[in-house]
């Protein structure tokens, strides 16, 4: 078991980091917590801060609990902000935020206005995945990586559809017409932006009815929102988004089956977003390596070659739910319009 304290490589790591993201002495710089933080976390970053002469400030939020709802995961918006207008103009005056919130503030309805800023600073923003340090320190944001997906959002920008097939049986086809797209490095220097940490995949949020077709989550596959590897295939049929039939036997479906069903809303069943990961350092095998409570999963959403299907909230689609899976996807083919971009889970260079 890893312990979590700080480490010498630990804080080199975060400092890293925070240089990449251009951080300058006496910048201000917010770090943003929960009560249900990793406490190592705020505190790592608040060293590199103070090594780089930055003024810091750590914010620690009540962690909020519904009653009532499934447990969620991975949902990528925390709810801890709760539009408290004090915090929001806290924010939006720093020149960086690092966001140690549980699930990030990626897809927070406070998070445009944040981003916009308050007319004379507008702050960019590092979400730090909630993964035990030792796995951060592993996946530091690299030159290499921030072109490769440079290259391919632009690549995915430019696609009017994707495809996807695997030996398994996958083969999915999806439009991206009025898609919206991005990706992911690790690290941002450009105010009025959003990163995380690991980076490493690029990602669309197809525009509503754009995906059909027959998803088969093979064994060595991953459940992300269980943080586990597939053992016994299962086959979804997508009719425009919309998983309809789920096929298979084992404790991997009904785990499926089960949470999709707790949720009792259509929209938990439909796209989220659709993407491939580009990171060389992350690997597929590193969940089997690591408690559970040491693992948030990016390196598996991140992981080079692996396609990634998501279900759930969708913005481009104006779908809202807080039920969500993550699968990243061992040996597919993708392909951007007649371009192979990952062939048979292999990034093509
Ligand atoms: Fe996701």
């Amino acid at each position: 078991m890893l312990q979590e304290r700080t480490e010498p490589a630990w804080i080199d790591a975060f400092e890293a980091v925070l240089r990449r993201c251009a951080l300058q002495p006496g910048d201000t710089v917010a770090i943003l917590g929960e009560t249900q933080s990793r406490p190592v976390l705020l505190e790592l970053a608040r060293l590199a801060a103070a090594r780089i002469g930055a003024d810091a400030f750590t914010l620690t939020l009540p962690s909020v609990f519904t009653r009532g709802e499934p447990v969620t995961r991975s949902t990528g918006a925390t709810p801890a902000i709760q539009q408290l207008g004090p915090v929001i103009a806290a924010l939006q005056a720093c020149t960086l935020v690092v966001d140690c919130t549980v699930e990030g503030l990626m897809h927070a309805p406070e998070l445009p206005a944040i981003l916009q800023g308050n007319g004379t600073t507008q702050p960019r923003i590092v979400y730090v995945s909630n993964e035990h340090p030792e796995a951060l320190a592993r996946l530091l944001p690299d030159d290499a990586t921030e072109a490769r997906v440079k290259a391919h959002v632009k690549h995915l920008r430019g696609a009017k559809a994707m495809r996807v097939t695997s030996p398994a049986g996958t083969d999915l086809s999806i439009s991206l017409q009025g898609a919206v797209a991005g990706g992911n490095w690790g690290s941002t220097t450009r105010p009025g932006t959003l990163t995380h940490w690991p980076g490493g995949l690029v990602l669309a949020f197809p525009a509503a009815g754009s995906v059909n077709g027959t998803l088969v989550l093979a064994e060595g596959d991953v459940n992300l929102t269980f943080k586990r590897y597939i053992e016994r295939a299962i086959t979804l049929t997508i009719e425009h988004d919309y998983v309809t039939h789920i096929e298979g036997g084992g404790v991997d479906a009904e785990l499926l089956r089960s949470y999709f069903a707790a949720w009792n809303e259509q929209e938990a069943y439909a796209v989220s977003h659709v993407g491939y990961g580009l990171c060389d350092a992350a690997r597929w095998d590193s969940m089997a390596l690591y408690d559970k409570r040491d693992f948030n999963g990016t390196e598996l959403r991140a992981f080079a070659g692996n396609f990634l299907y998501s279900t759930g909230a969708n913005e481009t689609a104006g779908r809202y739910t807080r039920g969500h899976f993550d699968w990243p996807m061992r040996g597919c083919t993708v392909m951007l319009d007649e371009t192979v971009v990952v062939d048979a889970g292999k990034v093509v260079a």
